[in-house]
C-alpha cells in the first residue's frame, strides 16, 4: 500500500520546496518610491485613481487645476478635515501624520497638472 505513494512525498516535497522564500529584494523598489505614494496608492487610490463619488481624478489636470488654485494650505485642510459627502477625513488614513496627507496630496497634485 504504503509503497505505492512514493509519488505523493515526492509531490509533497515539491510543494513545500516551491513555497519557499523566492521574494526579490524590494529594497531598491521602496527606495524609488516619491514621497507620498505609498499613502496614496494605500488609501487615496481607491477614489482618486477611477474619480469615485466626483472625486477629481489622479492625472486630470482639469479638474485639479481650480483645487490647486487654492493652495496647499487648504488642500490640506480639507484632506484633514474632509468634504462631506464625498471625501473621507484624512482620505481614510487615520494614523496618517498632516506631513504624510501633505506629501501625498503633493503627490496627486505634481502628477496632476
Ligand atoms: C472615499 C473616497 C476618497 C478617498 C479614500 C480619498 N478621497 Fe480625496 N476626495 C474624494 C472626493 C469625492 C473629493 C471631492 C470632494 C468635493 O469636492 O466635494 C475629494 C477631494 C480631495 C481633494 C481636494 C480638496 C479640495 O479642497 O478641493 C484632495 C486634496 C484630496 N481629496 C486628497 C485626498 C488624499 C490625499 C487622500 C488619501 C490620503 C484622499 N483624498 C482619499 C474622495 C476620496
Amino acid at each position: 500500500m504504503v509503497k505505492d505513494r512514493w509519488w505523493l512525498a515526492v509531490l509533497m516535497i515539491a510543494i513545500l520546496g516551491g513555497t519557499g522564500c523566492s521574494e526579490e529584494p524590494g529594497a531598491n523598489e521602496a527606495s524609488s518610491l516619491q514621497p507620498g505614494e505609498e499613502v496614496y496608492g494605500q488609501f487615496c487610490f481607491s477614489c482618486h485613481a477611477a474619480g469615485i463619488a466626483d472625486a477629481p481624478k489622479f492625472g486630470d489636470a482639469e479638474a485639479w487645476k481650480p483645487r490647486i488654485a487654492k493652495g496647499p494650505a487648504l488642500l490640506l485642510r480639507s484632506t484633514v478635515e474632509g468634504m462631506t459627502p464625498g471625501m473621507p477625513p484624512r482620505g481614510l488614513c487615520l494614523d496618517c501624520s498632516d506631513q504624510e496627507l501633505a506629501d501625498a496630496i503633493d503627490y496627486i497634485v505634481l502628477n496632476s497638472q
